[in-house]
């Protein structure tokens, strides 16, 4: 298939940045999108232009690092009616002849390093502030020793299928992390090992995410219709219990 690119190009963190048009011929429908990126810097470097910065680590969908707004959705539409990582997305989603517009996530938090990587080191310093356990667990225990409910352990799965992509800020008018730190607070806040530090951790991770520069929620719901990991937004429910619950138990 032949492609027009509209991808957005920013040399450093404080030039000014803009959309750059490029034609790509002969894109198997068979490749992923990182693929068709891969093959346009191919063209990119044999014509002696400089290729287009992006993320990518896994290319598995499990590892978070990849994350662009394809034709204006975060880790663009797959087509099936649920969400993928950008790593996921396969050029069969496209047809021949479409205009594909490409751009980094936009939130203050998220500045772009270079074209369409952005520095995403405000969630890891969410995750510091309390995204942990202290508690010694020791060597692996046997797996009955501590009994977790079964509907809490389904939850801990669930929201600890997070990869930290960014999508849901991305997503959110408002550049709100309230689904990620919800996730990870989520996580904890169902097992065993997570209540010595529970009422900290909300308050300590909520403390760090606005101080990154995040918006607040909105309840809007971009986020969770976003997640490439169907993370749901009644995670952000149980922070915000532990945030309303947190000062009498600190
Ligand atoms: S590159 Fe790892 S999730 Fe996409």
């Amino acid at each position: 298939m032949r492609l027009t690119l509209k991808i957005w190009r920013q040399r450093g963190p404080l030039e000014e940045g803009g959309a750059e048009t490029f034609q790509l011929d002969h894109v198997s429908e068979d490749s992923s999108f990182l693929e068709m990126l891969d093959m346009l810097n191919e063209q990119l470097n044999e014509e002696g232009i400089e290729p287009i910065a992006f993320d990518s680590d896994c290319r598995e969908g499990i590892c978070g690092m990849c994350g662009l707004v394809i034709n204006g959705k975060p880790h663009g539409n797959d087509g099936t009616g649920s969400n993928t990582t950008t790593c996921q997305l396969h050029m069969r989603t496209f047809n021949d002849g479409d205009t594909i517009t490409i751009e980094p996530w936009r939130a203050t938090a998220f500045p772009v390093i270079k074209d369409l990587v952005v520095d995403r080191s405000a969630l890891d310093r969410i995750i510091q502030a309390g995204g942990f356990i202290s508690a010694n667990t020791g060597s692996a225990p046997e797996a009955h020793a501590v009994p977790v409910q079964k509907s809490k352990a389904d939850r801990a799965f669930e929201a600890a299928a997070c990869i930290g992509c960014g999508a849901c800020v991305a997503a959110c008018p408002n550049a709100s992390s309230m689904l990620f730190t919800g996730a990870k607070v989520t996580h904890l806040a169902e097992l065993p090992q997570g209540q010595p530090e529970r009422w900290k951790r909300a308050l300590a991770m909520v403390a760090q995410q606005d101080g990154e520069g995040f918006g607040g929620c909105t309840n809007i719901g971009a986020c969770a219709a976003a997640c490439p990991k169907d993370i749901p937004m009644d995670v952000i429910s149980t922070l915000n219990g532990d945030l309303r619950k947190a000062p009498s138990r600190v």
